[in-house]
C-alpha cells in the first residue's frame, strides 16, 4: 500500500472527467487500497481518484465513527435521489481547511461495483448520502466550492494558491 499526493484546488486536474473502469483487475484492486489507506491518513471521509489524479470513476468512503467500514464504489450510477433535499457543510480532502454549507438530497440510490467486482445497490441518506453525491461529483470533475457563489469561490482560490506558494517556499528552505 502507498500512500498517493492529493491533487489541491483549483489545480485544473481536478475538472477532468472520469472514465469508467474497464475491468476491476488486481490494478484497480491496489487503486482503491491506496486510496482507502490516503483517505485514512488524511482523516477524510471519501475519496475519488480524481483527486489522486486517476481519472477512472473509482470512489471509496467510510462514513463511520470506528472507521472500519470501506466502502468501495466502482462505476457508481445514480439510481435515484429523493426530492427531499439537507443543508450542511462540508469539507474536501482537496480544499483543505475550508467549510461551506451545501445544499443535497436527503436519499440516493446508487449502483456500483465492489472491490471484488460484484455489482451492488446501495441505499443511503444523510452523511452517507452527501459523501456519495461528493464523491460523484469529483468523477464529473466538480469540487464542492462550485455550489458556492463566485465571490466566496474567489476567496477560496486566492486562499489555496497563497497557502500552495508558501508550502512550496517552505519546501525550498527545508
Ligand atoms: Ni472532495
Amino acid at each position: 500500500m502507498a500512500l498517493l499526493p492529493i491533487l489541491c484546488y483549483p489545480d485544473p486536474r481536478l475538472h477532468k472527467v472520469a472514465k469508467p473502469v474497464q475491468a476491476v483487475d488486481a490494478r484497480v484492486r491496489a487503486l482503491t487500497e491506496d486510496m482507502l489507506a490516503t483517505m485514512y491518513d488524511a482523516n477524510g471521509i471519501g475519496l475519488a481518484a480524481t483527486q489522486v489524479d486517476v481519472h477512472e470513476r473509482v470512489i471509496v468512503i467510510d462514513v463511520s465513527e470506528e472507521r472500519n467500514q470501506p466502502l468501495v464504489l466502482i462505476n457508481p450510477e445514480l439510481l435515484w435521489r429523493s426530492d427531499d433535499r439537507q443543508i450542511g457543510d462540508e469539507g474536501c480532502l482537496s480544499v483543505p481547511g475550508i467549510y461551506d454549507s451545501v445544499e443535497r438530497a436527503q436519499a440516493v440510490r446508487v449502483r456500483a461495483l465492489d472491490a471484488a467486482g460484484n455489482s451492488r445497490e446501495i441505499e443511503a441518506e444523510g452523511l452517507l448520502a452527501v459523501c456519495i453525491q461528493h464523491e460523484m461529483d469529483h468523477l464529473m470533475g466538480k469540487v464542492f466550492v462550485e455550489y458556492l457563489s463566485p465571490l466566496k469561490r474567489g476567496r477560496i482560490k486566492t486562499k489555496m494558491l497563497k497557502q500552495q506558494k508558501e508550502q512550496r517556499q517552505q519546501a525550498q528552505h527545508a
